[in-house]
């Protein structure tokens, strides 16, 4: 496992995408000729739905293949040669410390919250995750990490199972946290979660990027966005079409024409 402790101490990762294009069934849904990201510490990424943002999303992390174009990792910045994303296998990309939040969430259904968690934690470090019930070092680091983040987020009895919706997607966000993401994506993070948990949610989101973390976030609440974000990409038909500051995004003419409308701005 690699020692994370002096991450703050480097550059901030980032990721370039070139020439990146996806089709479903002949229609082009994302097509980025050049977009950096990482830069700052967290990013947004706005626009209408069906703009492509969860596939450019999966098109990073491997879960869809691109038709063609590059995605490079800068672990610690800069544009030396980086590690290419979209040539690693899939399997391999828990080792560059790039995760992914689920905008639908996988089910918590066969694991108890426990030892899902557990599990996760332990998967990026491991061929074989569930030793990490039987390596008394790993298991006490794992489950301070998952108490920590339970306690926190209000979870009652752990060796239950999660229930309902919220529970599953408030999961699915621990799960990322617990992997010590360098790079770290979240698709729809607060949907569904009550204003309370979203606030706790963003407070974590902040100290890991304040750590060193790069954080992209794909988010309809706006008052998230706008709060949290040192820039804003806005993407339309498969195009990421403006960058800038919140403020620069939430005056612009288009934007708020095409997406926000007025009384979101
Ligand atoms: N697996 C898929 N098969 C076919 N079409 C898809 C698939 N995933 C996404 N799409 C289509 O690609 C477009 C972009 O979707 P998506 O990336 O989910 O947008 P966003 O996250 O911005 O709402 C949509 O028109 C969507 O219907
Ligand atoms: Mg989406």
């Amino acid at each position: 496992m690699t020692d994370q402790s002096d991450i703050a101490t480097k550059t901030r990762p980032s990721i370039r995408v070139q020439n990146a294009v996806k089709s479903f069934s002949g229609r082009v849904v994302v097509d980025v000729d050049d977009l950096s990201l990482g830069d700052v510490p967290v990013e947004g990424l706005i626009g209408p739905n069906g703009a492509g943002k969860t596939t450019l999303m999966r098109m990073i992390m491997h879960s869809t293949t691109l038709d063609r174009g590059t995605i490079t990792l800068h672990p610690h910045g800069g544009a030396g040669d980086g590690v290419v994303l979209s040539n690693l296998p899939s399997h391999r990309m828990a080792h560059q410390g790039v995760v992914k939040s689920n905008q639908v969430i996988m089910d918590f259904e066969k694991l108890t919250i426990w030892d899902s968690l557990l599990l996760s934690a332990a998967a990026p470090g491991y061929e074989r995750p569930y030793r990490v019930f039987s390596e008394d070092a790993v298991f006490d680091q794992a489950a301070d990490d998952a108490t920590r983040y339970l306690e926190l987020f209000g979870f009652g009895d752990p060796t239950g199972f999660a229930k309902s919706a919220g529970e599953k997607k408030l999961l699915d966000i621990v799960r990322c946290l617990l992997l010590k993401p360098r790079f770290l994506l979240l698709d729809e993070p607060t949907a569904g979660l009550p204003e309370e948990t979203t606030a706790k949610v963003m407070e974590e989101v902040q100290r890991l990027a304040a750590q060193g973390t790069s954080v992209v976030i794909v988010e309809h609440n706006l008052d998230v966005i706008w709060s949290l974000c040192n820039e804003v990409h806005f993407m339309a038909e498969g195009r990421v079409i403006m960058k800038g500051t919140p403020q620069e995004i939430r005056a612009h003419r288009t934007v708020v024409e095409k997406y926000l409308g007025e009384g979101h701005v």
